[in-house]
């Protein structure tokens, strides 16, 4: 367990599946994602397979929940480089009714603790669609700088969006605890 102040951060268990169905469908949650298409339960347990599978050093998937233990969503260090040590950061929210409410910072908080304290990243970045204010916002509070975009990468809404790249250093995660 990985504690924040207002999640938690656990194993993804494999009764997280039920709770996973209910959003991974959800076009409000998943048009800020890299998915796309109508997602089966099938596949949805083929990803759970290798989330289970805590032998791969490049993937570390978790489950977000609420100190009271209610599911949230998931994050995830992927892509991890340990020569530059480096990583990518994804997050999900996938209870609506709980944005806007800090838990996403809290996670957000809590993993780069974790990744920079325990596991000794240097960098942690993230992609984020320009029209996800909230998620740029949220991810400005963690310290994650603008770093880059990626001219029209994503097609969504019937027109082009640039995909935004954020990042964040150990020395200015230190500063600002
Ligand atoms: C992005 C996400 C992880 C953020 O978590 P969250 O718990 O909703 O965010 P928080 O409440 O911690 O912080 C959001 C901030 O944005 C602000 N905000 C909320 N809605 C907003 C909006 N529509 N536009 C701009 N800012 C907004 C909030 O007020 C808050 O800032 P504040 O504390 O200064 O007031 C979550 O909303 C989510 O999972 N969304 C769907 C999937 C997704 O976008 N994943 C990330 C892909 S990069």
């Amino acid at each position: 367990m990985i504690e924040g102040n207002k999640v938690r951060i656990r194993a993804v268990e494999q009764t997280d599946l039920d709770e996973i169905m209910k959003w991974v469908n959800d076009p409000e949650v998943i048009d800020n994602l890299l998915m796309r298409y109508p997602m089966s339960r099938y596949l949805e347990e083929k990803w759970m397979e290798k989330a289970l599978d805590t032998s791969d050093m490049r993937e570390k998937t978790f489950t977000i929940e609420t100190k009271d233990g209610v599911y949230l969503g998931g994050i995830g260090l992927h892509k991890i480089n340990w020569e530059n040590r480096n990583a990518e950061v994804g997050i999900v929210i996938g209870k609506k009714e709980y944005w806007g409410k800090g838990y996403g910072t809290d996670a957000m908080l809590t993993i780069l603790e974790f990744a920079f304290t325990h596991m000794n990243l240097h960098r942690v970045y993230l992609e984020v669609y320009d029209f996800n204010t909230r998620g740029i916002r949220s991810y400005e509070k963690c310290g994650f700088k603008k770093e880059g975009a990626l001219r029209d990468d994503r097609y969504s809404r019937g027109k082009y969006h640039d995909t935004i790249i954020m990042g964040i250093l150990k020395e200015e995660f230190e500063k600002i605890l």
